[in-house]
């Protein structure tokens, strides 16, 4: 392996998994993202000039999880550098789960993800990345509109940013206790909508006590997969999780809440979206961290999708959010079959040439 490549390979434990045996999302999450820290703050302490400095999660693009993976087999994440711009360090991974007793290996995901270079000694403090010598120029060329697609995409993200804002935790945190939930109507947001609430210790954080990236998305991925389970009632697994940008530094000891609320139901795929806010209790600051929004789907036993129950919505913003969710959902969909029907397309192409 050179400097440009890492692999990391873990067995997959109970632990790691929900009661059917499916390996959690936010398990594989979290080893994509140890893996991109390991890689990009190699690479951005390489010939240092600057301070020493630790390669922060910024953002993940878009990622699907394309086949379950079970407990006893072994995640292999292969990660490599890909981009770098003068402040930011792109690293592409992919996952694959290998199971050794049958002897085959799958491709489970594929994520992207953005790091910046953090000074350990200031947090807040954005160094110079090293500049990455690309293989050739077109490389070069695809990794600058990567950049710009991924730098023109946040300028026009909808994130909550406002902890204040209405769509945040503290209007949520009413709907708690079992006895409250169980005045709300089954399958209407506020009955699913769920809330963690964790002090940050130093196993969510890395060597230099700042919250990982990995460890924010698991616990996240954790909250959702509550809320898709309150509403299912089967077993749920994490579909996709659209593009998470991270928008603070988060530190040992902040507290932090965790809450997800259902917000669109198709007729089988249940979004959720999760707000991170974080609270300071010794300064009393407080502030959103990073939003996102999951899919989860639900399986039965054969591992196939089934029907999941309507979500029921009561008031005027939650029947908004549905018609926005809806819109996203439908462009989504849409896209995916234009994709299936190019490579299609190219493939009888080639089928066709090899006849020829
Ligand atoms: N995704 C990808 N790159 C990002 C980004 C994002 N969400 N936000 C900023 N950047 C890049 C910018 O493009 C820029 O690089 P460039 O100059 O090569 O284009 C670089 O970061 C600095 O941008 P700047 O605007 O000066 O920084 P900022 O004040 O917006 O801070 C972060 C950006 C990422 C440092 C800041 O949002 C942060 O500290 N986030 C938390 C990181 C973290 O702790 N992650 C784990 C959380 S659990």
């Amino acid at each position: 392996m050179d400097n440009r490549n890492i692999e990391v390979s873990r067995v997959m434990l109970p632990d790691d998994s929900n009661v059917a045996g499916n390996v959690h999302g936010g398990t594989i999450l979290k080893l994509i993202e140890e893996a991109g820290e390991i890689i990009a703050t190699r690479h951005c302490n390489k010939d240092r000039q600057g301070p020493e400095c630790y390669a922060a999660l910024a953002r993940v693009e878009r990622t699907d999880f394309l086949e379950p993976m079970f407990v006893g087999e072994i995640a292999q994440i292969h990660a490599e550098l890909s981009y770098a711009s003068d402040h930011s360090l792109e690293v592409q991974c992919t996952v694959y789960s290998e199971n050794v007793v049958k002897g085959n290996r799958r491709l489970t995901n594929r994520a992207s993800l953005w790091y910046v270079a953090l000074a350990i000694a200031s947090p807040h403090t954005v160094t110079l990345v090293p500049p990455l010598k690309q293989q050739n120029d077109e490389d070069q060329e695809k990794g600058k509109r990567r950049y710009e697609a991924q730098k023109a995409s946040r300028d026009q993200a909808s994130d909550h940013l406002n902890v204040d804002d209405e769509a945040s935790a503290p209007g949520m945190i009413n709907v708690l206790t079992p006895a409250s939930r169980s005045l709300c109507a089954p399958y209407s947001v506020n009955y699913s909508q769920s809330s963690l609430i964790v002090m940050l210790h130093p196993s969510d954080c890395n060597s230099s006590s700042f919250a990982s990236g990995g460890s924010t998305m698991k616990m996240m991925d954790n909250v959702a997969g509550i809320v898709a389970l309150r509403h299912c009632k089967s077993n749920v697994v994490t579909a996709s999780v659209e593009a998470v940008n991270f928008h603070h530094v988060v530190k040992l000891g902040h507290v932090m809440t965790i809450t997800g609320r259902p917000v669109f139901s198709s007729n089988r795929t249940l979004d959720i979206e999760v707000f991170v806010d974080c609270e300071d209790l010794v300064l009393g600051k407080s502030f959103r961290a990073c939003s996102a929004t999951f899919t989860f789907v639900s399986l039965d036993k054969k591992g196939q999708t089934i029907q999941i129950p309507e979500l029921k919505v009561e008031t005027d913003v939650e029947k908004l959010r549905f018609g926005l969710a809806r819109k996203r959902y439908t462009a989504k969909k849409e896209s995916r079959k234009r994709k299936a029907e190019t490579i299609n397309q190219n493939s009888s192409t080639e089928r066709q040439m090899s006849v020829n």
